[in-house]
């Protein structure tokens, strides 16, 4: 059982991000990883929607014998999670609960912002799941559909993207909170210009590095966590796998050897 890999889900290239910080912590472990490149983005789309794509991609993925999953995409963490938990025999974590327990144990004032794609704003998981931790603690959530779109044209250091940010976050850097979740996959890899404009008395939560955290915890805990040598790394894409390979290489320098494509019917 504990040489059977973890599975991990995004909507597509975005859970890179949290396949890196699982490595990063977990090196021995043997990973799989889908990105489902047909339906991304899972952003803009319907609860239903979002939970029909999650559940076919569990489903690929319970059938690769994966130990537990991760549910890299908070679009489908905030959406579809607890159907994704229900469907599976194996144990199901998102991004959406550690992301909230980093930023419950950070906010000294009291005051935290989040910042996501449209239907996760929506869906007020990580309101919800913020005050299960701090019952008094005042949100301000923010959706900026632009900055995935930005963040996949490698646009993270380009100035249309820094004026992007300072008319998402203005009013978000006056409203007082000194903890800001970046609740999208896509989002760590904008924390340079974020923290220009928020300044440097607000603290950035990656929910990447805390999910691996939490893996790691989970896995120790049921005495499933791999010990010794190197894992494997295998890629699937429901879409377009060379272009996931060149997009993976060239946003996060992450090395893909091959990409298999699995496509739904
Ligand atoms: N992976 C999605 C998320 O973290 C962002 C991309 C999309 O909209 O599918 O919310």
């Amino acid at each position: 059982m504990k040489n059977r890999p973890i599975g991990i889900f995004d909507s597509g290239l975005g859970g890179l991000t949290v396949l890196q910080a699982v490595s990063r912590r977990m090196p021995e472990e043997n990973l799989v990883y889908f990105g489902d490149t047909a339906h991304v983005p899972y952003g803009s789309k319907s609860r239903e929607t979002v939970t029909r794509y999650s559940l076919e991609v569990a489903r690929f993925l319970a059938g690769r014998r994966i130990k537990a999953l991760v549910v890299a995409c908070n679009t489908s963490s905030a959406l579809a999670l607890d159907a994704v938990a229900r469907s599976l025999d194996v144990p199901v974590l998102g991004v959406i609960q550690p992301g909230a327990d980093a930023a419950a144990a950070a906010t000294r004032s009291g005051r935290v912002g989040i910042i996501g794609t449209e239907a996760t704003i929506a869906s007020g998981a990580y309101t919800a799941a913020l005050k299960a931790r701090l019952p008094r603690v005042r949100v301000a959530p923010l959706a900026c559909p632009l900055f995935v779109p930005l963040v996949e044209e490698g646009w993270w250091g380009h100035r249309a993207t820094a004026l992007v940010a300072r008319h998402y976050l203005g009013a978000l850097r006056r409203s007082g909170i000194d903890t800001l979740i970046l609740g999208c996959t896509h989002y760590p890899l904008l924390k340079g210009v974020v923290r220009r404009v928020m300044g440097p008395r607000v603290r950035l939560i990656d929910s990447a590095e805390q999910t691996a955290l939490e893996t790691e915890r989970l896995l120790l805990s049921l005495g499933l966590r791999r010990q010794g040598g190197r894992g494997t790394r295998r890629f699937f894409v429901s879409d377009a796998p060379k272009r996931f390979l060149k997009l993976a290489r060239r946003l996060l320098g992450v090395r893909v050897g091959t990409v298999e494509l699995h496509a739904f019917d």
